[in-house]
């Protein structure tokens, strides 16, 4: 998320870190800002909107600073607005920082220092580093920022300039990438490659829990103990398109990869210390959530599909009908809404018409509105009445995948808080589900490891002119999604069906070139998901079977098989995608199609 850049050396250093923070545009932010080191004081400029703005601003008004740092936000704690643009600054002004990430315990610590008597100027969460910093500061600047990042949890890249250090420049990172730029006699930072490549392609990765000062002819690492610690100076050989992409070929491939990191940012800040998930994120009252009698969930394309998602693991425990609609055929069918429903809208964008309409029609109908939204101050985020954000960082191909992901994410913890919330299940159970879903990432990764076995099979089928997505349950949901991927990218003819409806219609079309995928990763589904194997095995159709580890009799029946890791059945849906996302995208590659941006497609559909 977001944008950071730096610079310390004899060139006009706010020209630099403009022209560095140009080269990360693409990544989508909604504000921007500079801050340089000016006759012993920092300035700090900031404006909404694009960075062709911000450089307007300071264009030639800081020609003597020698170091400086900017930032692209884009939001996840506060709207998108000038005052919420980094960096931001401490009650003084003599430490400003820009800050990627999420500081978790910020609200303890704001009202800690404001009790302290410092000041806050935004409704950020980064801002409570540079009074953390202020604090700390007895005379050392790194010994300060060392202390300050001490106290607090979460991820950040941080870079920050400080009036007491007029050569240097202060960098750390966690959970949050952060690189540095080796030149001769000045330095560079920044949170992505692409930002120093046009200066050089000699870099430092700095791992977690690294702190940095650079200085024009030294850049010093230590650990946050204040140990000193070797990084390998590594040769960047890729040219600027692909270094956009870290390196990836398609944005698609790189934000499949980017999966497991956000899982955790969307779960970040909002489970308790006793392992629950903190009501508040329904940001509804306890009486209004008992009320409840009714829930839908409307959104469009894939995020429907994790509405589908939400629909089975809500309704079992809720006691209550949960039904997932599209938002094009909710916002025409009046539905049956009062003011004890609650309609909650997932959307990536914020911004899709039908689901921006439905939204409305809710509203109009009396019900309590959730939007599920990634990006914050959309129009969604801004027009329902709570918000959850998905915080899994701006996502650039328009088959979606990281941001599905962490929708499903959304589903669960919202689904845990309302179950919570009307008694419908134990502190024990509940606090059981979050330690799986915290072990999610890693076996994500998992998935992840096992391309090879899916780029094999994707070169098997790159001919195949029809593929079926076949499940039961929650792996019909899955199924759905697979299938969206596959023709959205591939442009291959590809549908899902419940498997138990096959023989219905569907399998008239079932021949020995037809391959199907079959789902089967539900335990309690698995005897019935068999018989359907075999009625399309019997009809000469190539199976290819997703399974949970553990399970011996699905492969028996399968021409080839992906195992993956055992988790809960509610919770398979998180792996079983990512081997359908993965075997799409290389299906796309090997056909050679635009995967980044599929023919006739948007990534943002504000029409109807
Ligand atoms: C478009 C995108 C899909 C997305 C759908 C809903 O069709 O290509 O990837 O799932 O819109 O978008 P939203 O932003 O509301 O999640």
């Amino acid at each position: 998320m977001c944008g950071i850049t730096g610079y310390i050396g004899k060139r006009e250093a706010v020209r630099v870190v403009v022209d560095q923070l140009r080269r990360l545009e693409y990544r989508g932010y909604d504000s921007a800002g500079v801050a340089a080191r000016v006759d012993g004081r920092i300035d700090v400029v900031k404006s909404e909107g694009k960075i062709a703005r911000l450089a307007m601003m300071v264009d030639g008004a800081f020609p003597e600073a020698r170091v400086a740092l900017a930032h692209t936000r884009w939001a996840t704690h506060g709207r998108p607005s000038t005052p919420n643009a980094h960096p931001h600054g401490d009650c003084s002004g003599q430490f400003v920082i820009a800050h990627n990430g999420i500081i978790e315990n910020y609200l303890e610590l704001r009202e800690q220092l404001s009790e302290r008597g410092h000041r806050f100027q935004s409704e950020t969460d980064t801002e409570v580093l540079p009074h953390l910093v202020e604090e700390r500061f007895r005379g050392c600047v790194e010994t300060a920022l060392r202390e300050a990042l001490r106290e607090v949890r979460g991820s950040y890249a941080v870079v920050m300039v400080s009036s007491h250090a007029p050569d240097a420049l202060f960098a750390a990172r966690q959970d949050s990438p952060l690189v540095i730029g080796l030149g001769e006699g000045e330095q560079f930072i920044a949170s992505d490659i692409p930002a120093v490549l046009p200066y050089t392609r000699r870099v430092i990765v700095l791992e977690d829990g690294d702190l940095a000062v650079l200085r024009e002819n030294e850049v010093r690492i230590t650990r946050l103990d204040g140990s000193p610690v070797q990084r390998p100076i590594l040769e960047v050989t890729w040219d600027a398109a692909a270094a956009e992409k870290g390196g990836y070929a398609h944005f698609m491939r790189k934000e499949i990869d980017d999966q497991p990191a956000a899982i955790r940012d969307t779960m970040r800040g909002r489970i308790t210390a006793e392992g629950a998930v903190d009501p508040r994120i329904l940001g509804m009252s306890a009486e209004r959530i008992r009320a409840l009698n009714r829930i839908y969930l409307v959104a469009c394309g894939t995020a429907y599909h994790a509405g589908l998602v939400a629909k089975h693991f809500w309704e079992r425990r809720l006691g209550i009908p949960v039904e997932a609609d599209l938002a094009s055929e909710f916002r025409y069918r009046d539905p049956a809404i009062d003011e004890n429903t609650l309609v909650v809208l997932i959307s990536q964008s914020g911004e899709t018409a039908d689901t921006r309409a439905a939204l409305r029609a809710a509203r109009a109908g009396g019900a309590a509105t959730l939007g599920i939204v990634n990006v914050v101050g959309s129009t969604l985020s801004r027009e329902a009445e709570h918000v959850f954000h998905t915080q899994a960082g701006p996502e650039i191909c328009v088959a979606s995948t990281k941001a599905y992901v962490s929708q499903l994410i959304g589903v669960y913890l919202l689904g845990l808080a309302l179950m919570r919330q009307r008694e419908r299940i134990t502190a024990a159970e509940e606090a059981a589900i979050v330690a799986d879903l915290a072990r999610l990432p890693e076996q994500v990764q998992a998935v992840l490891a096992n391309e090879d076995a899916i780029v094999r099979i994707a070169e098997r089928f790159a001919g195949c002119r029809d593929f079926f997505f076949l499940g039961r349950g929650l792996d019909y949901c899955v199924a759905m999604e697979g299938a969206l991927k596959l023709k959205e990218i591939s442009y291959i003819h590809s549908e899902a069906l419940a498997a138990g409806e096959m023989k219905h219609g569907t399998l008239a079309l079932v021949t020995q070139d037809v391959c199907t995928l079959c789902l089967a990763t539900q335990a309690r589904l698995q005897e019935k998901m068999i018989s359907n194997v075999k009625e399309v095995k019997a009809r000469d159709a190539t199976v290819i079977s997703l399974v949970r580890a553990g399970d011996t009799e699905t492969p028996k029946v399968s021409d080839y098989v992906i195992e993956l890791p055992a988790t809960r059945d509610e919770l398979m849906p998180v792996l079983a995608i990512v081997p359908l996302q993965l075997l799409a995208y290389h299906l796309a590659r090997i056909l050679e199609r635009e995967i980044d941006q599929p023919r006739n497609l948007a990534k943002s559909v504000t029409v109807e």
